[in-house]
């Protein structure tokens, strides 16, 4: 028996079987009216044959012609991408962290307020949604960074191009995101080009250590929560000294320690998130800054949020155990635990904490001091 669906059904419904919606295009026209109207001919003009063949009730019955007019009935043709499955994925480098977010992208998101950061949470009690608190740690991001309409930005880790877009909307400003994922460049673009900011916007596959811009080539640049991808922070601040201008100001989001960790348990779950999520150590605040120096940027500011950012381990550990079904199809029984166990349990540490630090490129500051 065929059953028939509604067109806006299909992306959530090859989500839930572990399949990427890429696009969908109706087809109707071309493919289904088309073949109606010319079975409707053949039929007319083979009628009486038939209905000596068959009789006329089945002439009568059998009329695609009939079904020409109904709109409501369509072909559609829907593009989907199978994710490569965990055990296809290479174990480590760049590429893991591509595969990484090629397969968990459309999930996290899904988890996180349409983002793949946290959110900044007024208090324990606020009542925004995951949404509108991804958008006020965009704009706490983005306030930093004293933008003008027209500057040159970068967005390194872009992810799915939702912070990107925000910013470029409201800023009026043009912003380039680089990432590992080709699914994150693919989903970027689509979303500037839904929104009216294609020319606005520019999205590519590019590795943070080696970035293929031209000395000089941004007024600002910024990163949430992806400088933690590298092993050593101080490599990535060194490429974005060399494309920042003088007097640029580069703003980063990221997990710090803001003690030393205390016991094996607390250890044991950084560890999981490190090996999890291909990321470099957690530093304390004096070698964060440590990392900036050495890349020839001046610190501007070390701001604490991890009190307005915790409520998003609670929130987004309790998504992703929604999603455990879709999860257990895209990732490894270990990232698993993570996002589904353990990410919850960060709200606990107290060591952990997250911090938005603003450095500047030396050099003529542009009238922005
Ligand atoms: C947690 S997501 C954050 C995405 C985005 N900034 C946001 O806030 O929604 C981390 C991002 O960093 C990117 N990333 C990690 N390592 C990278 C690298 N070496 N070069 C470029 N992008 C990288 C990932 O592909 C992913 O898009």
């Amino acid at each position: 028996m065929m059953t028939m669906v509604q067109a806006e059904d299909y992306p959530p419904l090859l989500r839930r079987s572990g399949l990427w919606f890429e696009e969908l295009t109706d087809i109707s026209e071309p493919t289904l009216r088309r073949t109606f109207i010319e079975l409707s001919a053949r039929i007319t003009e083979s009628a009486p044959d038939l209905a000596a063949d068959h009789g006329d009730e089945l002439v009568d019955q059998f009329n695609p012609g009939d079904l020409i007019d109904v709109t409501e009935f369509g072909h559609l043709l829907v593009v989907a991408v199978r994710p490569r499955t965990p055990e296809t994925q290479e174990s480590d480098g760049e590429s893991a962290v591509g595969d990484l977010y090629d397969r968990i992208n459309d999930v996290t998101a899904d988890a996180m307020g349409g983002f793949l950061h946290g959110g900044y949470w007024e208090g324990p009690d606020d009542p925004s949604t995951d949404e509108e608190a991804g958008i006020r740690l965009t704009d706490f991001v983005s306030d930093r960074l004293r933008l003008t309409p027209g500057d040159r930005v970068l967005d390194v880790g872009c992810g799915n191009g939702k912070a990107t877009t925000h910013m470029a909307r409201r800023h009026g400003v043009s912003v380039t995101g680089i990432t590992l994922s080709p699914h994150q460049v693919r989903q970027a673009t689509d979303l500037a080009a839904a929104t009216g900011l294609a020319g606005s916007t520019d999205f590519q596959v590019h590795d943070m250590l080696a970035l293929p811009f031209p000395e000089a080539s941004f007024d600002a640049a910024y990163a949430i929560e992806a400088v933690c991808h590298a092993q050593n922070r101080t490599d990535v601040f060194a490429q974005l000294a060399r494309v920042l201008r003088p007097g640029g100001l580069l703003t980063v989001t990221d997990l710090v320690l803001l003690r030393p960790l205390e016991g094996d348990d607390h250890r044991a779950l950084i560890d999981a998130t490190i090996k999890n999520f291909h990321q470099g150590p957690m530093l304390l605040r004096g070698e964060y800054e440590a990392c900036v120096r050495a890349a020839g940027l001046e610190v501007v500011e070390f701001l604490d949020i991890s009190e307005f950012l915790r409520p998003s381990f609670r929130v987004t550990g309790r998504n992703f155990a929604r999603f455990r079904e879709t999860l257990e199809e895209l990732v490894n029984e270990s990232e698993l635990h993570f996002m589904v166990e353990d990410l919850a349990r960060f709200s606990d540490i107290s060591e952990l904490g997250y911090a938005v630090v603003t450095a500047r490129k030396p050099g003529a500051a542009g009238g922005r001091d």
